[in-house]
């Protein structure tokens, strides 16, 4: 028995860091590899008719490599079993299709990634699955949107993608209860590490893996982790029945990144408290968005439900859409690119780039608003080259 196994049974909680490295693998029974092995097969050898080895029968439906990973991020959020997918939007369709059929409703963040947006919108709506949305930051809004009957999911980001807005989580889940809804939670911004909504009272966390989970910049992936047994079971039948699943390269390269979330997260946030301080002085800036700032309206709810404010700042610019494109164009050590939560540092525009999908709706992004997703570079290096970006001060 392994030394997690052994305080697991005491009833000790192994540490966040201990379960990120060992969670959901044992070293391997016939070489002692401490890590997984890569299971590059599509099916297993049977003994006899029926006749699995460990459960294994067919890749879509299982692989080791994939179990791993699924363990361990299950363990890092606290939940029931963990599911992983080939990407974030694929995990995020599965679970619809998982927990609610044509006709239902569904309350979406008026403020989420466009690409989820676009998912309801575009496809789960001619699937026949309504959708309202309502600011996550507010509870009122959200039990006002919600349809008592036949609203089964609210969903939320937080913090969200990009204007950083913060939803209670454990007020949410409550409302959503109320109305006999199950509260989905997107953790991708704020990572296990910083943000564990199972325990504040969600039903469901949704990942995309290819962010900080990831974190490497070297992997697309989605991951849900559940629970309650019943819901894990009917994904689990989806999950199987959709077949979107990681594959296992995909999977251990997540499996790996998770390994090292603690350290890199707690530098992402170290990186960005500089870069806010910075921001938060240049002339030409005219809003910094970061939830560790006192005068960010979720400020005091993101300080009771996280451990640390995150990696992600957003910022408005004197100068309008262009100054903000300029600025994009003109960072060299922040990498002009979508995504975010890998090791290096990335700069967008989100209206043109990663929410060009949801101009002219209610989620329509500020023309002004550049995103960082702040890397693990020296520190220096990074205000530096915000300073170039932003020209040289008044
Ligand atoms: C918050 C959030 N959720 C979900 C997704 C979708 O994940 P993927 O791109 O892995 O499909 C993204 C992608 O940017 C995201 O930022």
């Amino acid at each position: 028995m392994s030394e997690q196994q052994h305080r697991e049974q005491a009833g000790q909680k192994s540490g966040f860091e201990t379960r990120a490295i060992h969670a959901g693998y044992e070293p391997d029974e016939a070489t002692g590899a401490v890590i997984p092995p890569i299971y590059a097969t599509s099916t297993y050898k049977q003994d006899g008719v029926g006749g699995l080895r460990g459960g294994y029968e067919y890749s879509r439906s299982g692989n080791p490599t994939r179990t791993a990973l699924e363990g361990n991020i299950a363990a890092l959020e606290e939940g029931e079993r963990g599911f992983a997918f080939a990407s974030g939007l694929a995990a995020e369709d599965t679970l619809v299709r998982a927990l609610c059929a044509p006709g239902d409703h569904v309350v979406v963040p008026d403020d989420a990634y466009g690409g989820t947006y676009r998912l309801f919108d575009k496809v789960e709506r001619a699937w026949g699955l309504e959708h309202s949305s309502a600011a996550v930051s507010d509870v009122d809004a959200v039990r006002a949107a919600i349809r008592p009957g036949e609203t089964k999911l609210v969903w939320v980001e937080t913090p969200t993608n990009p204007l950083l807005n913060i939803g209670d989580i454990e007020a949410l889940a409550g409302v959503a209860h109320d109305a006999g809804a199950l509260l989905v939670v997107d953790n991708t911004f704020a990572s296990p590490y910083l943000q564990q909504p199972l325990t504040l009272g969600a039903d469901v966390v949704v990942h995309s893996t290819t962010k900080y989970c990831g974190g490497h910049s070297d992997v697309v992936g989605g991951a849900l982790v559940v629970r309650d047994l019943e819901v894990a079971e009917r994904v689990a039948f989806h999950q199987n029945a959709m077949g979107a699943v990681a594959g296992p390269f995909d999977s251990w390269l997540v499996l790996r990144g998770l390994k090292t979330l603690g350290v890199r997260m707690d530098r992402h946030c170290d990186n960005a408290e500089r870069v806010v301080e910075f921001l938060a002085g240049h002339p030409d800036v005219t809003q910094v968005i970061y939830p560790g700032l006192e005068e960010h309206p979720g400020h005091a709810v993101a300080s009771r439900q996280m451990k640390r404010y995150g990696g992600m700042v957003s910022f408005r610019v004197a100068g309008g859409e262009q100054q903000a494109l300029g600025v994009c164009e003109r960072a060299e050590v922040f990498t002009l690119g979508e995504s975010l939560g890998g090791v290096e540092s990335l700069i967008e525009h989100p209206g043109r780039m990663t929410h060009a999908s949801v101009a002219g709706t209610d989620l329509e992004v500020p023309a002004d608003l550049v995103r960082l997703s702040v890397g693990i570079e020296t520190a220096d290096d990074l205000l530096a080259d915000l300073d170039r970006a932003l020209g040289a001060r008044a």
